[in-house]
């Protein structure tokens, strides 16, 4: 939640998603391939092969990225829009892609530079490089209650300096991906972080806010559609009739009777 009149919360324009590793880890640099090829315009950045196999960040970076995040997204629960704090995107996506992507490779970087990436942080799009970039984001329009918003993993991004409405801005961060290995390891560790209540992987550890709260959201609270995202088992009542599925007939002539112990 961002209070009316802040400027602390104040994020550097960025890509999430980890930083070197993009050139570094050998599936994560495929997903680039046609931009390294000299063919930007054949790079597809929703092409998912090599994204869910790549290691987006190195082992125990806070705020790293371990989770394959096809979108990420927000939920709103307040109203927001241009000047009131809310989130700056550059929506072009390929083309900024390849300009960043490239951009070790210019004239003007020194040679074994990849200007932007620092050692476990998110890559960062900087006036002194990437000033093409960094001077064009464009506010969100006008966003109410309920309303959400989805960006790609790639699309540079920040939020506006200072919050000048006179509500608070909040919001459900929720980052979105496909069922594949390295997010049902995520979800291994997420769920042990669930039960606990304290801060899931990739968040700072130190914001173990709701270790301690009231009614937090347990696993009683998850309805069959969270335990399955959530990659939790779903409980199985057995029934006369789910147990004729089970059994993969639907000849109902074959009498079943349930009996209890
Ligand atoms: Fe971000």
């Amino acid at each position: 939640m961002r209070q009316p009149g802040d400027t602390l919360f104040n994020p550097s324009i960025h890509i999430d998603g980890g930083g070197i590793e993009r050139w570094k880890d050998p599936a994560y640099r495929q997903v680039y391939r046609h931009i390294f090829d000299g063919r930007w315009k054949d790079y597809d950045p929703f092409e998912a092969d090599y994204r869910a196999e790549a290691t987006m960040t190195e082992a125990g970076t806070t705020n790293g990225c371990s989770f394959f995040r096809a979108f990420q997204g927000w939920l709103s629960m307040s109203h927001s829009g241009p000047g009131k704090g809310t989130l700056r995107v550059l929506p072009l996506l390929k083309e900024a892609t390849a300009f960043w992507m490239l951009r070790p490779f210019a004239s003007d970087v020194p040679e074994g530079a990849f200007p932007g990436c620092y050692p476990s942080k998110t890559f960062h799009i900087t006036q002194r490089w990437h000033k093409l970039l960094a001077d064009h984001l464009v506010s969100l329009p006008e966003i109410g209650p309920g309303d959400t918003v989805w960006w790609h993993p790639d699309i540079v991004h920040t939020v506006e300096n200072h919050h000048g409405g006179d509500e608070p801005n909040a919001v459900f961060y929720t980052g979105f991906g496909p069922d594949c290995r390295i997010n049902r390891n995520y979800l291994r560790h997420m769920r042990h972080s669930f039960l606990l209540g304290t801060s899931p992987p990739d968040f700072p550890e130190k914001n173990n806010f709701e270790v301690d709260y009231k009614d937090r959201a347990a696993f009683d609270d998850l309805s069959d559609v969270g335990l399955k995202m959530a990659g939790f088992p779903l409980p199985t009542i057995l029934t006369p009739d789910s147990f004729q599925h089970h059994l993969g007939t639907s000849n109902k002539d074959h009498s079943f009777q349930c009996k209890w112990p």
